[in-house]
């Protein structure tokens, strides 16, 4: 985003698509992080319908169903498309599996003499066609003012799930992994920067106009590993997509940078960054000038308390971003017990 209009001028453009090209809206455009999801009864009737987790992900009615509830129900300003990061190991040849009430379980990596041997060298896109499939289904049912996002993991994020096998709390298995094996750990990086890259044009070619990268998992490194194992990667594969499509729109969502933030907003290519719960907006906006849109950063339990707590919560996000090209969403993922009532009060009080 080099060329920001500060005007509020609004274009005949999708919101969503105009603000992260740096048009700052009035209103700013809103969706949610993880708003495909549990925090929805007719997300929770179809996924009951539809067989484990990953089928459910590789089946396209289903998938493009799940992506247009919040649609429907909310006229949110984007559809997220319904999948998971966890489907990239997947398609390179890793055992992954979701059992019901405990996430993701992969064969660890960890315990391999020759982890890379365990995966093939290229990314199987043609086990990811439904995805594909799902993202042309998807399309054609969008209301016109729509933004369509695709997303995937960072390569750091991915890794940590394919090195542990699971869900860690503080990543400590992959941070291990890094410090005994660096050569291994930065050819499996490689490795998922070439496999994502490939995956989010394909995206791209099959329909969406904007891509999030997600990096969970972010917050945890030390600064050298930061650089490492996060920035560069991510930037990275931002340049590669924007290079190969520069048509397409990035977000990258570097949770927990902190101290980091500036050099991400300063240097990672993005065409927006997405800020997470502890992001100081005012810091955000300081650093970012005119170069990128920021995306944030609502606490999620702010949405579950509701109320006056609700309203003011929401009013800060609003008044600490204007009037700059600002995208209002949560500062991590809709969490499952979420009021669908407090979520209509949020959006009434964005939209005014
Ligand atoms: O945003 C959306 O609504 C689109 C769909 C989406 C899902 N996962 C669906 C999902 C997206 C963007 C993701 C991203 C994702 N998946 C991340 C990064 C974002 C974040 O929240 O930090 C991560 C780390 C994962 C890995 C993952 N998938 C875990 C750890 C789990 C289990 C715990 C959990 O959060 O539910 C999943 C399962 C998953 N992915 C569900 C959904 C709707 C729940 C599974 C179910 O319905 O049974």
């Amino acid at each position: 985003m080099s060329d920001v209009e500060e005007s509020g001028r609004s274009s005949s453009e999708k919101p969503l698509l105009a603000v992260l090209r740096g048009e700052a809206r009035p209103v700013p455009p809103l969706w949610l992080m993880r708003q495909a999801g549990r925090f929805l009864p007719e997300y929770r009737e179809l996924r009951a319908r539809s067989g484990s987790f990953l089928e459910f992900c590789y089946a396209p009615a289903a998938a493009a169903e799940a992506t247009l509830q919040p649609i429907r129900r909310f006229g949110f300003d984007a559809a997220i498309l319904f999948s998971d990061i966890l489907v990239v190991p997947d398609a390179l040849g890793q055992r992954v599996e979701f059992e019901s009430g405990h996430g993701p379980k992969l064969d660890p990596l960890e315990q391999e003499d020759s982890p890379l041997a365990k995966l093939s060298e290229e990314i199987d896109l043609e086990k990811l066609a439904p995805v594909f499939e799902t993202i042309e289904r998807i399309k054609g049912g969008l209301p016109c003012e729509t933004a369509f996002i695709g997303f995937c993991g960072a390569p750091w994020t991915v890794a940590s799930y394919m090195i542990a096998g699971h869900g860690t709390p503080d990543q400590a298995p992959a941070r291990v992994f890094a410090y005994r094996r660096p050569e291994v750990f930065e050819a499996l990086i490689a490795r998922l920067v070439e496999a994502s890259v490939a995956y989010l044009i394909r995206q791209i070619d099959a329909g969406v106009e904007v891509v999030q990268i997600f990096d969970s998992w972010a917050g945890v490194l030390p600064p050298t590993q930061f650089e490492r194992w996060v920035y560069e990667p991510l930037r990275e594969m931002v340049a590669r997509v924007k290079k190969a499509r520069p048509q397409a729109l990035v977000i990258a969502f570097p949770r927990g940078a902190g101290a980091h933030l500036k050099h991400c907003v300063e240097g990672l290519g993005a065409d927006g960054i997405g800020l997470d719960t502890s992001a100081d907006p005012a810091g955000a906006v300081r650093d970012a000038q005119n170069r990128v849109a920021l995306q944030g950063n609502l606490d999620p339990l702010a949405l579950i308390a509701g109320g006056a707590a609700l309203d003011a919560a929401v009013d800060g996000v609003l008044e600490a971003f204007a009037p700059r090209a600002h995208i209002f969403n949560l500062g991590h993922g809709i969490l499952p017990e979420t009021p669908i009532s407090h979520v209509e009060r949020m959006l009434a009080r964005v939209r005014g």
